[in-house]
């Protein structure tokens, strides 16, 4: 078996929280992407900045990635729902190439607006790698070891079957 990596955005802490505790249940290891420019989650303004990159279909530049994504053959990607859907950067993350030929298990964290998530995640997977599963994490602000533990079955699930 190669070596799996949990990579993941996260604007607010949500989805990293869930990223940490595959990472840890699966001692596997973990690393957060960031993009060149973040915004301070300042009130409602948020949601009119990140909607905005979403509908306009952005793909913002990303920090250097820092660690060699050559390695690792299996990758838990995560991210939270923005406008129904992957955020920005993990659009510049699959759509652009910079992750490819992995198998990829993806989870997304959300707050009840994610209806087509699964479809919509697997579809860009596919241009470069292999979709191997997916799971959505409901409001981990409000229930974060019901997510976590739901994550981390998933997640051990997944690696059982690929
Ligand atoms: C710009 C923006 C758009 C969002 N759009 C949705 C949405 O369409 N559906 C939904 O369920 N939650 C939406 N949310 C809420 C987040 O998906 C949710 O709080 C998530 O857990 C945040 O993860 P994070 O803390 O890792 O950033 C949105 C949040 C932001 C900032």
């Amino acid at each position: 078996m190669g070596k799996a990596l949990v990579l993941c955005y996260s604007f607010e802490g949500n989805t990293f929280k869930i990223a940490k505790a595959i990472s840890a249940a699966l001692q596997i290891d973990l690393y957060e992407i960031k993009p060149v420019k973040d915004l301070k989650s300042t009130g409602f303004s948020k949601f009119i900045w990140g909607g905005r990159q979403v509908i306009l279909q952005k793909k913002p530049e990303l920090l250097p990635i820092t660690i060699d994504l050559s390695i690792y053959d299996t990758v838990f990607l995560g991210s939270p729902i923005w406008v129904g859907t992957f955020a920005p950067t993990i659009k510049t993350l699959l759509e652009d190439g910079l992750l490819h030929d992995k198998k990829i298990a993806y989870f997304y964290t959300h707050e009840g607006g994610a209806k087509n998530a699964a479809e919509k995640g697997k579809e860009s997977v596919e241009k470069y790698n292999e979709f191997i599963g997916s799971i959505g994490l409901l409001n981990v602000m409000k229930q974060v070891d019901v997510c976590t533990k739901e994550a981390i079955s998933w997640a051990k699930h997944i690696i059982d079957i690929k």
